[in-house]
């Protein structure tokens, strides 16, 4: 089974000079040593270096994402600040990520929005890693599990709207992947057991295939403090289908060296 690991880039770097530097490490390392195969790899760069790294990525086999999308529009209009789903596949993105919790924390990212956002990226064909996890407080008090219920609930609102539910189910069985991130391990160092994220990602897709059959097979990747050292311990379970990776997806070496654990355990 193919392995996803995907780079959020986040608001970083500072420069599209530097932007440009990570894609051409990650083009060269690839180029040479990377078995693309057993590993799917995907960037998601700021909004404003998207178009120059997804035009410098074009002929590779890594792909590129948006990090998030516009609420108010797919297409165009009047809503400052906001890139839509047209744009952002217009710049080169085949995918985007939505409800990261940066974006739930600091921009009140609720279902409402999310199933708003979903919709809007899949009319323009876009993939979406959807984001998901508990804060540290709820995670104190074992509140994961209903955390992640509450969340997932935007996926059976977004089919109960769509036109055709059974179409719009096989559509997202392509093009849907859950990122199941705790808050408290997102760029913390800390990190939760493999067994702990094992059952929480069984807990995610038994949930998940419960909306409807084609999603019996959804891929749940892991986020949070992935590194280089600790990339081959999730890698090694079957229930983690790949990596959703901040910081340290801005070193191409150990981006690639987590993406090297994934390709030679899902082999
Ligand atoms: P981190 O971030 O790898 O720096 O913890 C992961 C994420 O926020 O997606």
């Amino acid at each position: 089974m193919q392995a996803w690991v995907i780079g959020n880039w986040k608001q970083n770097p500072a420069t599209n000079h530097d932007a440009m530097a990570l894609a051409d490490a990650l083009l060269s390392a690839t180029a040479k040593e990377f078995d693309k195969k057993t590993c799917q790899l995907m960037v998601a760069p700021s909004c404003i270096h998207l178009a120059t790294v997804s035009a410098r990525l074009q002929d590779s086999s890594l792909l590129c994402a948006a990090q998030d999308i516009s609420t108010h529009s797919a297409s165009i209009g009047a809503y400052t600040g906001d890139c839509s789903a047209e744009q952002i596949a217009d710049a080169g993105a085949t995918w985007t990520l939505l409800g990261h919790s940066e974006r739930r924390q600091y921009h009140k990212e609720c279902n409402d929005i999310l199933v708003q956002k979903m919709r809007n990226a899949l009319t323009q064909d876009l993939g979406i890693v959807f984001c998901v996890g508990e804060t540290q407080a709820q995670y104190d008090a074992k509140q994961t599990l209903d955390v992640l219920t509450e969340q997932l609930a935007v996926i059976p609102t977004l089919l109960q709207q769509a036109e055709q539910t059974a179409d719009c189910a096989d559509i997202l069985a392509k093009r849907l992947i859950i990122a199941y991130e705790p808050v408290w391990a997102i760029g913390t160092g800390k990190v939760p057991t493999v067994a702990e994220v094992s059952a929480t990602h069984e807990y995610i897709k038994q949930t998940v295939a419960s909306f409807a059959a084609p999603l019996a097979d959804i891929n749940v990747l892991y986020g949070g403090s992935v590194n280089a050292a600790n990339a081959d311990n999730f890698a090694a379970s079957p229930m983690i289908n790949g990596a959703l990776v901040g910081g340290a997806a801005l070193n191409a070496e150990s981006f690639l060296t987590i993406a090297d654990a994934f390709a030679r355990a899902k082999a």
